[in-house]
């Protein structure tokens, strides 16, 4: 008898439409063997997710991960996707969390897992007091240090394409205990190797897309003069970054290894890599030249031919988008609660803080000030001393 028929298949539900989601329920229902529902409570999108995953029997992910998987039910009403879950995946930019864990509280069996791809900052401390607020201590929480895959949907609910994987995938939980479970699952779900972050205040620190993104949209467009760029002279994101780009992501880097080295006496946060080195073991065979920080980006197979976020403001006339979520996800969702920690660990942050000056402005939110409306700030949920931050990781 072939064992494989007898083992019941993990029941996990994906919250959110997008690209990552599209590609988690290829992998998860067609290589991970997982019995895949989906809750997509944004405008049209279960529909347009039905409609499309019966036309073509599936949801397909194609170029660096072949796989197709046909969910098992879609809905945009918690109720019918939630109970019964043992994982729920968020998969949605990080703004979209608060909402989603609002509506989908209510519904989670006990100890369920519930999970951020990716976690950016302060994942944890929005969670838990969510789950708090619905006394449900005991839901178990995890995080993504970033999304497994580049991915962009092709054709909705059927297509998404895999334009890049990362070689490896850190993972936080808390109960930070129980962080060697949920490694285990997760690589036999996405098929990827995990390894483990000892702690989700090291998963805050170590996201890399709050230096990657809000970096090189400052060292783009700080200086940007107004004049409109037309449709051949976009820049490349990536590709075009400079020497002194370079510098300025090499400074953000730098700030948060500054409270890496403060903290580390207290926590295990050897997870928060430096960002080239967090390039070369996330991109080993896509990077052709890895010998500075700025040839690991240009020659990055996985980064080539994206181009900065642009909005068109006259027929043929593009300029430079900041409420795209470069900025607008990275900068309230990632560098500002670093600083905030780094706050906390009486660390100065002169590069992060440089950013964060002008993405502040450019998104017209405080992001210097810790206690700003809406950001998830150990300070925003009562968290004002160190001693507090480091009780409140180690549980
Ligand atoms: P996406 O833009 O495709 O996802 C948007 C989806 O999020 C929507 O379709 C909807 O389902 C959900 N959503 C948005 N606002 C919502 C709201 N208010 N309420 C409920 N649901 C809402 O995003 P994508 O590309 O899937 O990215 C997901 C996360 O992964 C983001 O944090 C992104 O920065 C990150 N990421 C994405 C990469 C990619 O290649 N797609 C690469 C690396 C990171």
């Amino acid at each position: 008898m072939d064992v494989r028929n007898t083992v019941k298949p993990i029941k996990i539900t994906v919250c959110g439409g997008g690209n990552g989601a599209q590609a988690l329920v290829a992998i998860a229902a067609g290589l991970g063997g997982c019995e895949v529902d989906i809750y997509a409570p944004f405008a049209d999108e279960a529909d347009r997710l039905r409609q499309g995953t019966n036309r073509n029997g599936g949801i397909e992910s194609v170029g660096m991960a072949a796989a197709r998987g046909m969910p098992h039910r879609i809905s945009a009403d918690p109720s019918a996707v939630i109970p019964g879950s043992e994982i729920v995946f968020l998969v949605a930019p990080a703004f979209a969390h608060k909402a989603m864990l609002d509506a989908i509280t209510p519904y989670l069996g006990a100890k369920t897992w519930v999970g951020a791809l990716p976690a950016r900052g302060g994942f944890d401390y929005a969670a838990f007091s969510i789950l708090t607020a619905h006394k449900r201590p005991d839901v178990r929480l995890f995080g993504l240090q970033t999304l497994p895959w580049s991915c962009r949907i092709e054709k909705y609910g059927e297509s998404v394409r895999i334009l890049g994987i990362k070689s490896i995938v850190d993972v936080a939980t808390r109960p930070a205990i129980q962080v060697e479970e949920m490694q285990q699952t997760l690589q036999s779900i996405l098929g990827l190797s995990m390894d483990k972050a000892a702690n989700f205040l090291a998963l805050t620190l170590a996201n890399v897309g709050q230096l990657i993104h809000p970096g090189i949209m400052y060292s783009l467009f700080a200086g940007w003069d107004g004049k409109p760029y037309r449709a051949e002279t976009i820049p490349l994101f990536y590709q075009s970054l400079n020497e002194k780009g370079a510098a300025i992501l090499q400074q953000l880097s730098d700030d948060i290894q500054h409270v890496r080295s403060h903290l580390t006496h207290y926590l295990d946060l050897s997870a928060v890599r430096p960002l080239h080195e967090w390039l070369l073991r996330s991109y080993p065979n896509d990077i052709a030249d890895p010998s500075t920080l700025r040839s690991a980006f240009v020659s990055n197979r996985a980064y080539a031919g994206l181009k900065a976020p642009m909005q068109e403001v006259a027929p043929g006339e593009y300029a430079p988008d900041f409420k795209a979520r470069y900025l607008a996800e990275d900068a309230p969702y990632g560098l500002a609660i670093s600083r905030a920690i780094a706050q906390l660990a009486g660390v100065r942050t002169p590069m992060i803080d440089e950013v964060l000056r002008w993405a502040g402005a450019r998104l017209e939110i405080d992001l210097l000030d810790s206690q700003a409306p809406g950001l998830r700030t150990p300070q925003n949920y009562g968290i004002h001393h160190l001693k507090e931050l480091l009780e409140f990781t180690s549980d």
